[in-house]
């Protein structure tokens, strides 16, 4: 949240996510060379330092796909929410690893001419196409989104335009698929990187099509604005936890329960857009599942210092049932909810 700017926001979650991040890169690597040194080792031996190019080059590729997965996948089983919370140290790891991927490429096959190393690699050979090309690309935009993805950038650029370069992702993946493509897949006998690719590629787009097209069918079958929607008694509300409200053509709305009281915020977190009726109330405050932004269900604020606000709504109970006003307040607007008392004990 935005008081105060530090580089990584440490916590015990954190630590224990990067500590296995790493333990699987280095396993991966470690296996990687391994093997390829045991199967290489009779008739065409490969020499350690291509085969670390190699670790490092797929271990990048497999990062990025996990990258463009997590966001549909947590759409569509919850439970995987938590993986989201630190995708920019995903992030950030894949352009490290992707570096020092083409370092070594670079510095492997460019080192030994008289040519400098870095357009040797870049330039090709002149009769394909320079699939490396395609890899600094990639790598550049790995690059840029790495060195943006601090808050400090997301509040300083706005989130529109943190948005867009962030959305260079795909692009980033399109150059990897060219990559590859006009690369190893050129160059390698053996079918094993086209039908990795293939099968990376097909499920890719299959995630992005299933989350959208519920997303869509969810938002189709919302409430009509204008009115109040009658939420009937909220008896399935859990204890800290939302119901999510979908009004057509209009951001989706949480309706919380902090033991007898409902209150209703924006649906949409100031942070990343996170969804915010998918978090719980933590210490009294509505928390997002994503990067742990905090808001007071009351009036939409994050507690002191911090300054973050989003939208509350009205609430009003009548004749038993819970009515919303799908009208938004502005931002950090203050409302008295509605207690669930007075919907009665057996309702609620
Ligand atoms: C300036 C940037 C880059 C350069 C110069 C470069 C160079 C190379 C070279 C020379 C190879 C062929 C290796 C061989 O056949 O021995 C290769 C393969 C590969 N690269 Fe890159 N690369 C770059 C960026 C990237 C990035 C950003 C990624 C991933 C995000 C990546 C992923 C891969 C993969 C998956 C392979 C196939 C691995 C293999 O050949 O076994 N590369 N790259
Ligand atoms: S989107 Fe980051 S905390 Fe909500």
């Amino acid at each position: 949240m935005t008081n105060a700017y530090r580089w990584v926001q440490w916590n015990k979650h954190k630590r224990v996510y990067d500590a296995v991040l790493l333990a699987i890169l280095l396993a991966y690597i470690a296996g990687f060379v391994g093997i390829g040194l045991t199967v290489t080792s009779v008739g065409d031996p490969i020499s350690p330092p291509v085969l670390v190019m190699r670790a490092l080059g797929t271990a990048a590729a497999i990062l990025l796909h996990v990258i463009l997965a997590i966001g549909p996948a947590a759409r569509l089983f919850p439970e995987l929410a938590p993986l989201l919370y630190n995708r920019r140290h995903l992030g950030v790891t894949c352009f490290v690893v992707a570096f020092l991927h083409a370092f070594i490429a670079i510095g492997f096959y460019g080192g030994f001419g008289v040519e400098d190393p870095i357009m040797a690699v870049l330039a090709g050979p002149g009769v394909r196409p320079p699939f490396e090309f395609y890899g600094f690309i990639a790598l550049v935009i790995l690059f840029v989104m790495a060195a943006t993805s601090h808050d400090f950038w997301l509040a300083n650029l706005g989130p529109g335009v943190w948005k867009t370069i962030h959305m260079l992702v795909y692009v980033a993946y399109g150059a990897l698929v060219a990559h590859i493509a006009f690369g190893a897949i050129a160059s390698e006998k053996h079918p094993v990187y086209i039908v990795l690719l293939a099968v990376g590629i097909t499920g890719l787009v299959a995630l992005h099509l299933v989350a959208g097209f519920r997303e869509s069918r969810t938002d189709a079958a919302g409430e009509n604005p204008g009115d109040w929607i009658d939420l009937g008694t909220c008896a399935d509300i859990p204890e800290a936890r939302a119901r999510v409200v979908c009004v057509k053509g209009s951001e989706r709305i949480a309706v919380y329960r902090d033991g007898d009281q409902l209150h209703a915020v924006s649906s949409v977190c100031a942070h990343q857009g996170g969804p915010l009726g998918e978090g719980k109330i933590v210490d009294g405050c509505v928390t997002c599942p994503w990067h742990g932004y905090q808001y007071d269900a009351k009036d939409g604020r994050s507690p002191p210092p911090y300054t973050e606000k989003i939208e509350t709504y009205e609430l009003r109970v009548e004749g038993g049932r819970v009515l919303l006003n799908p009208e938004p307040n502005a931002p950090g607007t203050s409302t008295d909810g509605a207690s669930i008392k007075s919907v009665g004990a057996g309702d609620a």
